[in-house]
Formats: structure tokens, sequence, C-alpha cells
């Protein structure tokens, strides 16, 4: 436990490739949960590093939570999901907060800092996919905007457990209206 206060102040700042150890550690803990990501286990650092130099190369959001020391406590990226200049102004978020510094605000200071960038970026519609029993993620999600798209029924079936998945997305307000 941190005796001095400013231990856990929380920096929010773009993703670096030395903190790809950090992320990849996060993103295993995260995963290794089993309830809140489609990974059950992390990509190793390699790959985590492959995926931030990829980012950074081509102006993909991608955002980390530090603590002073650097230690890596949630991510947040987001990547074209469909190639071609058609789909190029959609994005798919991914985000995840450590077990321990969930409900502080975090996540919201992570959404709010990306999704800024996705607008620079030329990102107006940003999707994603969340398990129906994420409640608090969706709860997080509904009020920056994001709506329900689409339900996938019995999306994934993990130790015998039948789960859905919510597709939601948030377009840009001067993204044109659907007639
Ligand atoms: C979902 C997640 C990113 C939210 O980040 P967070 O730092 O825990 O959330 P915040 O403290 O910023 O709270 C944001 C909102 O979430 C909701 N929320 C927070 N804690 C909650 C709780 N215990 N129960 C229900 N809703 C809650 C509230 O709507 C809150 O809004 P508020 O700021 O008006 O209170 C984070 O909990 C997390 O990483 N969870 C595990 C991984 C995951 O679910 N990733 C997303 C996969 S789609």
């Amino acid at each position: 436990m941190a005796t001095d206060p400013s231990d856990t102040e929380v920096i929010i700042r773009p993703a670096h490739p030395r903190d790809a150890a950090g992320i990849a550690d996060c993103l295993d803990a995260v995963a290794r949960e089993r309830l809140w990501l489609t990974a059950t286990e992390g990509y190793g650092i390699h790959s985590t590093d492959n995926f931030i130099r990829a980012n950074l190369a081509v102006g993909n959001p991608h955002f980390v939570a530090v603590l002073r020391t650097s230690v890596v406590i949630g991510w947040c990226d987001v990547i074209p999901p469909r190639p071609g200049p058609e789909f190029a102004h959609v994005g798919q978020l991914g985000i995840g907060i450590l077990d321990g510094w969930r409900g502080m605000g975090v996540g919201r200071a992570l959404m709010n800092t990306t999704l800024e960038a996705c607008a620079a970026r030329g990102f107006s519609r940003i999707e994603l996919e969340v398990y129906a029993h994420n409640t608090r993620a969706i709860a997080l999600y509904q009020s920056l905007g994001f709506v329900q798209e689409g339900r996938r029924i019995g999306a994934r079936i993990l130790d015998g457990v039948h789960q859905d998945m919510i597709l939601m997305a948030r377009r840009s307000p001067d993204a044109p209206a659907i007639p």
C-alpha cells in the first residue's frame, strides 16, 4: 500500500514502445480474469511492441494510464477494423483498467483523451464490442454517447456459460444524419 499520496497519481499519456512490457502485463492480467476481454490471456511483449509501433507509425490513438513509477494500470487503443478508404473513418476501440484501479475515474479519463485523439485522427465512427454482463463498461460507453447497434446472442461459450456480446458505436456529432 502506498504511503505517499503522490504514488497513486495516475497520468494519461500516449503509449510508447518502452511501455510494451507494462501494457502486455496489464492486458494479460485483465484477460486472465476471463470476464471482460475476448482474449483470455495477453499477447506477449514482442507482439505488444509491434502493435504500439504500428499505431505510432500511422497515428492510431493509443494511450496508457500510468503511475509515477511508469507502471501501466490501463490502456486504450483504437485501430481501423477494416481496410480500404471507404472505412477510413471507422475505429475499433479497446480499453482495460487493472483490477484495483477501477471505479476511480481512470477509464473515463482514458476514454476522453482517446476520443479526442480519434477526432484528430479522422475517426468519426468508433465501434466496440462489450459482453452484455459488463454493466460498468456499458454505462461508461453510454455516458459518452455510444449507442447499442446490435447483439450477438451466445457469441461466446466460456466455461460452459453462453455470453452475449453487445455491439456499440459512437458517431461524431458532425457526421451526416441517418435518413
Ligand atoms: C470498464 C472500465 C474501462 C471502466 O473504467 P473505470 O476506471 O473502472 O471506470 P470509471 O471510474 O472511469 O467510471 C466510469 C463510469 O463507469 C460506470 N461505473 C464505474 N464503476 C461502476 C460500478 N462499480 N458499477 C457500475 N458502473 C460503474 C459509471 O457509469 C462511471 O461513470 P461516473 O464517472 O459518472 O461514475 C474498467 O472498469 C475496466 O477496465 N474493466 C475491465 C476490462 C473491461 O471491461 N474492458 C472493456 C471491455 S469492452
